[in-house]
């Protein structure tokens, strides 16, 4: 479809499902030369396998490496797992989860089991993939997966926003630590995508409808679609383009 990420090594978290596959895939799509697809274990939902072999159709090389982004050293280990290929170039750490519950009375479990993911999974992720892209020389690219959650709060997402509005920061301060070393990072922060997570989400699910209506463009957005943005963030397209949170959400975040 493109070749923007010819010859690019890409790594992408939480990759069996929703928009994690639908990155790796869009990866494939735009020229990458090889894919690592990271998941928990390798049955979430559509799976790590049916991904690897979407991914292996598309003539581009795919592994599946499970890790738990919560543990620093199962991101060592899926980092290096690249070096097969020649090493990362782009990491997109996508992994994360949402709650049953998670209003203003979030229980401390849930909300330590949230941060441990979305926050701390965020943090070694970059922190993993950055340290191996400055060893090796290079102009590295790291996304992290953000949300509008992350930028507007909500009562019902109090634990979400909190962790996701972590994320939008984290790309900044990242982007300083490693930007020196010309390796550039950014989130993305994604409005209502058509996905698991977004149906089956109380709460979530039923202030969806709401949200489409009050959306300009009047719909949902497809996972291909945040997939192409962070193929554009992991490209040399935007190389110039880092500490930024690229809302990909068809107008809503402009006119809420
Ligand atoms: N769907 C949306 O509308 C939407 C909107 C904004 C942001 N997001 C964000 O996008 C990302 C993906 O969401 P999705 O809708 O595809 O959800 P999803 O539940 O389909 O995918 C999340 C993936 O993360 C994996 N995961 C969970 N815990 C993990 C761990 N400890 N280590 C590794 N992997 C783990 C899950 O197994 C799953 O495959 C999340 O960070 C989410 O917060 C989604």
């Amino acid at each position: 479809m493109s070749d923007i990420l010819n010859g690019k090594v890409v790594i992408v978290t939480g990759a069996a499902s929703g928009l994690g596959r639908a990155t790796a895939i869009a990866a494939a799509r735009h020229g990458a030369k090889a894919v690592i697809v990271s998941d928990i274990t390798e049955v979430p939902r559509e799976g790590g396998g049916p991904t690897t072999a979407e991914i292996e159709g598309l003539g581009v090389s795919a592994r599946f490496v499970a890790a738990d982004v919560s543990r620093r050293a199962d991101i060592d280990a899926l980092v290096a797992a690249a070096d097969e290929f020649g090493g990362v170039d782009v990491m997109v750490a996508n992994a994360g989860i949402t709650l049953r519950s998670d209003g203003a009375d979030v229980r401390e479990e849930d909300y330590r089991r949230l941060m441990a993911v979305n926050l701390d999974g965020a943090l070694f992720s970059a922190q993993a993939a950055g340290e191996r892209m400055k060893a090796l020389g290079r102009n590295g690219s790291i996304v992290l997966m953000a949300s509008m959650g992350g930028i507007v709060g909500s009562g019902m997402t109090v634990a979400y926003s909190t962790s996701k509005g972590g994320v939008v920061l984290l790309a900044k301060a990242l982007a300083d630590a490693f930007g020196p070393s010309g390796i550039r990072v950014n989130s993305v922060s994604p409005g209502t995508i058509d996905t698991e997570l977004l149906r089956k989400t109380p709460g979530v699910a039923e202030a969806a409808e709401g949200f489409r209506q009050r959306t300009p463009l009047r719909r949902f957005g497809q996972p291909s679609e945040i997939g192409d943005a962070i193929a554009w963030l992991g490209s040399d397209l935007s190389s110039y383009v880092s500490g930024i949170s690229l809302i990909v959400d068809g107008g809503l975040l402009s006119v809420i």
